[in-house]
């Protein structure tokens, strides 16, 4: 006999989610989680504390950049990196105990310890087996390591050890022009530090919009950001004390070299699954390393189903919190879905950076038809007078049908306008419905609008 309807191994933001709708859906829950607190790499070491960072070094960059402008006139505003962390140890602390709370609320059982798959319907934690009749793998990614590059945590970082250097460094060395590389780095830039971002690619953040991706490079570069682009980096070296950053400029096939207190690896993350023994049990992983699943969440081994960055797909807290609910829904008998077409993704830089569909570049690989409706925000009254102009929005649509097909933004809380486009695309809307409908003003919300206008007879402010 089971003791538990559902057994989920891991509290991240796809484990939690999901233990939280099987209670609600009735079903005896439990969750294993083998950290000291819940909420996984997003609430302790990811998403949560890089915003408490961003937050607050976004408003000493204000401080320093725009108060005087308005008016505003301040002593120059000091850093106390030491108060900084305890807030963010505050803003993580607050998170991960409100989990706490939902899961007592919600009658969801901790287990605490690291779960191991022990045969069909079995995990055992910390020595003790349990049995559930169905079981979801939510463990999850840890970053993936560099050949060649030994992190220590020290001088060689990665996100979790860049969100809590003892000091803002004087040189910091980001490898990889990725959502983390950037997103931290511009924490530690608006902090004082002189930051080089070195990139495999010619471009930065891979995948993003082209035209936003230059944008979004000019921008930073503004803000104090060196790049380093098309360039591998092959070793680095921390035995003299300070780390010395070795790479190949891939166009030149030159060997240059360069210094930094600080190293951060951050180029990827690999799905984890060390020490869970699905693939001792036969489990079919993918050529990537990941769980298998099917269009349903479920592995290939019996009652077992996986969801979040442990699968594929994009590694995202929501993406994973999506497919915990579904899953919980399908255990319960109910349909659980996903629709994979409209998952919005966000760098929460200044500016922010949010995209939802289709990409220029996606469209033209596929052969469909589109336009592109653009606004800049320097259109928008709301935008120039927190003087945040600089960026724009784009919109495609259909060239036919005239149905929204993808949005790409960026600009001031772009993070929260671009949920109006998602909301428009699970409604199968097209440019012209957003063009009708009523935008409160002076918003930055007008300027989504005005792309709408922009893929029909044209924007007002353009
Ligand atoms: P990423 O995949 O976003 O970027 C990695 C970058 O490193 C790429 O541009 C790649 O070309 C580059 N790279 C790879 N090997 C390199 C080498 N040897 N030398 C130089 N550059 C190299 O990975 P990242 O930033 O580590 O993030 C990991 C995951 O976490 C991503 O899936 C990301 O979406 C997710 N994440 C999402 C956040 C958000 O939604 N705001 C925040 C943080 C992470």
């Amino acid at each position: 006999m089971a003791n538990y309807d559902v057994i989920v191994i891991g509290a991240g933001p796809g484990g939690y989610v999901c233990a939280i709708r099987c209670a609600q859906l009735g079903l005896k829950t439990a969750c294993v989680e083998g950290r000291d607190t819940l909420g996984g790499t997003c609430l302790n070491v990811g998403c949560i504390p890089s915003k408490a960072l961003l937050h607050a070094s976004h408003r000493l960059h204000e401080a320093e950049h725009t108060f005087a402008r308005m008016g505003l006139i301040a002593e120059k505003p000091k850093v106390d990196f030491n108060r900084m962390l305890a807030y963010k140890a505050e803003t993580v602390k607050g998170n991960t105990t409100g989990i706490e709370f939902l899961f007592k609320k919600n009658k969801v059982d901790w287990l605490k310890g690291w779960g191991r798959l022990a045969g069909a319907g079995r995990v055992d934690v910390g020595g003790t087996a349990h049995s559930a009749r169905h079981i979801v793998i939510a463990t999850g990614s840890v970053p993936a390591a560099l050949p060649g590059i030994h992190v220590d945590e020290q001088t060689v970082v990665t996100s979790t050890g860049a969100l809590a250097l003892k000091k803002v460094p004087d040189k910091l060395v980001v490898i990889g022009a990725g959502v983390i590389g950037l997103e931290l780095g511009s924490v530690y830039a608006r902090l004082g530090a002189e930051v080089t971002v070195i990139e495999f690619l010619p471009r930065i953040t891979p995948g993003l919009d082209a035209e936003v991706a230059k944008t979004f490079q000019r921008i930073l570069k503004k803000q104090g950001i060196n790049f380093i682009l098309n360039a591998a980096v092959s070793g680095v070296d921390t035995s003299a004390g300070r780390a010395k950053i070795t790479f190949t400029d891939r166009k030149k096939g030159t060997e240059m070299a360069t210094t930094a207190d600080i190293v951060l690896v951050a180029t990827g993350r690999r799905p984890f699954t060390d020490g869970l023994g699905f693939a001792d049990l036969g489990g079919e992983m993918t050529e990537r390393g990941q769980v298998a699943v099917n269009a349903h969440w479920v592995t290939s081994l019996p009652g077992i189903y996986a969801i979040g960055d442990v699968i594929e797909g994009p590694m995202l807290a929501h993406k994973a919190e999506d497919e915990g609910m579904a899953v919980a829904e399908i255990i319960a008998g109910k349909a659980g879905h996903v629709n994979y077409d409209v998952i919005p993704g966000v760098i929460y830089t200044a500016p922010e950076v949010a995209h939802v569909g289709a990409t220029e570049e996606s469209l033209k690989d596929s052969g469909i038809p589109y336009k592109a409706g653009k606004f800049p925000f320097m259109g928008n009254a709301r935008a120039k007078l927190v003087h945040q102009a600089d960026g724009f929005v784009k919109l495609l649509a259909h060239a036919e049908t005239d149905r929204i097909l993808g949005c790409h933004v960026i600009g001031p809380a772009a993070g929260d306008l671009i949920h109006e486009i998602c909301v428009a695309m699970e409604f199968g809307a097209s440019a012209e419905d957003l063009a009708l409908t009523c935008h409160a003003h002076p918003t930055c919300s007008e300027a989504l609008r005005e792309a709408a206008l922009a893929c029909g007879d044209g924007a007002i402010h353009a």
